[in-house]
């Protein structure tokens, strides 16, 4: 199945098959490093692993213009319900549900999930996404953890790793958790965005392959790698 991946900086990624435009951390407005606006977007199904500003982003906005499905946790989705959004589906860490264009699982992630507005936004997740026997990985913000190795055993086809440091996994504990997870692919994200999260990717790139059987895939925002 042909899979596009766009990177649109920070956490923001665009998932597309023949059947669904999935997006994830739709974090635009706001965003100087984000290569398109939040008008720009179209989806079918808005994913969210946390409730941090930067990866709710734009989401009620795109969900209430595009009627797009939202899915996150369940004390994000009271959250999105609150604001008015219908089409939405809950899940929590270990759980996963199979539509018709695939299936989705929240895995665990070592970060916090309080919402923009102060209210308790359950804990941070990653997810694993299965479009046929293609599997991706995004991570969304965590520390490294040995689990890992437990969604490794999913044979990930692509992982999206938070490199950025300070908030999330830095370089040096990315390339650890690729080697948990074994992935065929990698692109790295959260760098740059802002002053404390600055990392060379190319120097990430490099010890991966030194170390690692993965190939990274290095996107500018706006940018996107195709899966075969
Ligand atoms: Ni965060
Ligand atoms: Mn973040």
């Amino acid at each position: 199945m042909g899979i596009k991946v766009t990177w649109f900086g920070h956490a923001a990624t665009m998932v597309a098959t023949p059947m669904i435009k999935l997006l994830i951390d739709p974090f635009f407005s706001g965003n100087d490093k984000a290569s398109c606006s939040p008008e720009e977007i179209e989806a079918d199904v808005i994913a969210v692993t946390h409730g941090h500003a930067d990866h709710v982003g734009d989401t009620v906005a795109i969900a209430k213009r595009t009627g797009a499905m939202v899915i996150s946790n369940f004390e994000i989705i009271n959250y999105f319900q609150a604001q008015g959004l219908e089409n939405v589906h809950p899940l929590h860490i270990g759980g996963g549900r199979s539509f018709e264009w695939g299936r989705i699982k929240l895995t665990q992630a070592h970060h916090g999930s309080a919402l923009p507005d102060g209210s308790y936004g359950g804990v941070a997740a990653g997810l694993l996404l299965s479009f046929g026997g293609t599997k991706i990985y995004h991570a969304g913000d965590t520390g490294l953890f040995s689990d890992m190795q437990l969604i490794g055993d999913e044979n990930v086809d692509l992982a999206m790793l938070p490199i950025g440091d300070n908030f999330t996994m830095g370089p040096d504990d990315a390339v650890k958790a690729v080697k948990l997870l074994d992935p065929r692919y990698v692109i790295p994200m959260h760098y740059d965005t802002f002053d404390v999260i600055q990392q060379d990717p190319r120097e990430f790139a490099v010890m991966v392959e030194k170390e690692t059987n993965a190939k990274v895939q290095l996107l500018e925002p706006g940018e996107n790698f195709s899966l075969v």
